[in-house]
């Protein structure tokens, strides 16, 4: 499959202020092109302190500006050029000084004039601070932050660590992957702004002793790209994770968890929170009764361990039957005749949507192809990338919530 373009069209005004988080704006450069932007890169004098337009000239495939008063443009009113053709202008690294000149809308060099400049309707603006943790904590910063909020403008970050000055705390600019990932979250419709969304993702692992257990082969994938795609969409997303190897997806609320039953706990408070419920979990059916104390051995004998199995709470049919039940979407992972399993499951647990899919053609993978099951019928979204479907099948629910 190839690679994913999710800026594609987009074109970005990057504005660099000074700062040693400079050498970070290298590096979202190549991550912005990578997914598909074109970038425009500014400067201030105290940037050009810190790394060279030859650089980012280089990697955003573009002369770098820095002057108001550049004689190539032709009419020689870069501020103007430069912020009508973007898609969106993002000053990252944002110093102190620089929110300070936002705030109070000065004008003397290029990048704060294009700010400015640009048409505020159209033009969203975005800012990534970078600065020690005393001057980001200081009030008039503070004071600044919020009312450039007030303003429109949009905050990535900061991020607390390690600072170049040796500090701890506050102040680091988001990392280029990060920022990436928030212009493309930035984008995306907010059909889900101010809802909350409860997911549970990856396979649950039910221990036969200590060091084996019975599991599956879901990888979770699906279910992280649904926390990121309703979180993109504007949710607040939580999402409740067997054993996988998956980073969270940024700005999602994790509970990591082993077993069923632990999904269930976890769960179960929860769920009357949550406007949403998708459960993507490929929940073990079954569990042994207890767990041997110590490792099974082989006893020469030739014959296997018995052990005896008990049945898994349905966390999705137990929250689908709470009163006040957040609006349940079911996944069916079948091996065969998807459609007629997936309306099966939707009577049997009582779910006003569920969503069919081949469990061995998509376990693991990066696609898959789903069929979504509800009262009206069937409706398939076609072979894709995880995170292509996921914010289809939000937007999918989005409008369920609003017209059922
Ligand atoms: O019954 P089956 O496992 O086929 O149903 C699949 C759907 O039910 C998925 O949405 C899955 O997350 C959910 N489920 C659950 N608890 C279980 C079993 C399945 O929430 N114990």
């Amino acid at each position: 499959m190839a690679e994913r373009q999710d800026l594609d069209g987009r074109h970005i005004v990057l504005g660099l202020s000074g700062g040693i988080a400079c050498y970070k704006s290298a590096e979202l450069v190549r991550e912005l092109v990578k997914a598909g932007a074109t970038v425009q890169v500014v400067m201030t004098a105290a940037a050009e302190a810190f790394i060279t337009p030859v650089t980012l000239q280089a990697l955003s495939n573009r002369p770098v500006y820095s002057s108001q008063w550049d004689a190539r443009e032709a009419n020689n009113m870069a501020h103007i050029n430069l912020s009508r053709e973007a898609d969106a202008v993002l000053v990252a690294p944002a110093s102190a000084d620089f929110l300070a000149k936002l705030v109070q809308g000065r004008a003397d060099d290029l990048l704060s004039l294009l700010c400015l400049a640009r048409p505020i309707e159209r033009v969203p603006l975005l800012v990534a601070p970078a600065m020690n943790r005393e001057m980001w904590a200081h009030p008039a910063t503070q004071r600044n932050v919020a009312q450039l909020r007030l303003d429109g403008t949009t905050l990535l970050g900061p991020d607390a660590g390690d600072q170049a000055c040796g500090e701890i705390g506050d102040g680091r600019m988001l990392e280029a992957e990060a920022l990436c990932e928030e212009l493309i979250a930035f984008f995306q419709p907010k059909v889900l702004a101010g809802r909350r969304v409860l997911i549970t993702a990856g396979p649950t692992f039910e221990a036969i002793d200590p060091v084996r257990g019975i599991t599956n082969l879901s990888s979770g994938k699906m279910g992280f790209a649904l926390a990121r795609a309703a979180r993109e969409a504007g949710a607040e997303v939580t999402l409740v994770a067997g054993p996988v190897h998956l980073g969270t997806p940024r700005g999602v609320r994790r509970i990591d968890v082993q077993t069923a039953r632990q999904m269930h706990d976890a769960v179960l408070p929860e769920a009357p929170l949550h406007a949403v419920f998708i459960a993507t979990a490929a929940v073990a059916d079954w569990r042994p009764v207890a767990a041997a104390e110590h490792k099974l051995k082989k006893d020469g004998s030739g014959r296997p361990p018995a052990f005896e199995m008990t049945e898994n709470p349905d966390i999705l049919a137990t929250v689908a039957r709470l009163p006040g039940a957040p609006y349940c979407v079911g996944f069916a992972a079948e091996s065969h005749d998807v459609a007629r399993h997936a309306r099966e499951k939707r009577l049997r647990k009582q779910v006003p949507l569920i969503v069919g899919n081949l469990g061995p053609a998509t376990f693991g993978l990066d696609h898959n192809t789903l069929l979504l099951v509800d009262e009206h019928g069937e409706r398939e979204l076609p072979t894709t990338d995880k995170l292509t479907l996921a914010r289809d099948l939000v937007r999918e629910i989005a409008q369920r919530l609003t017209t059922p």
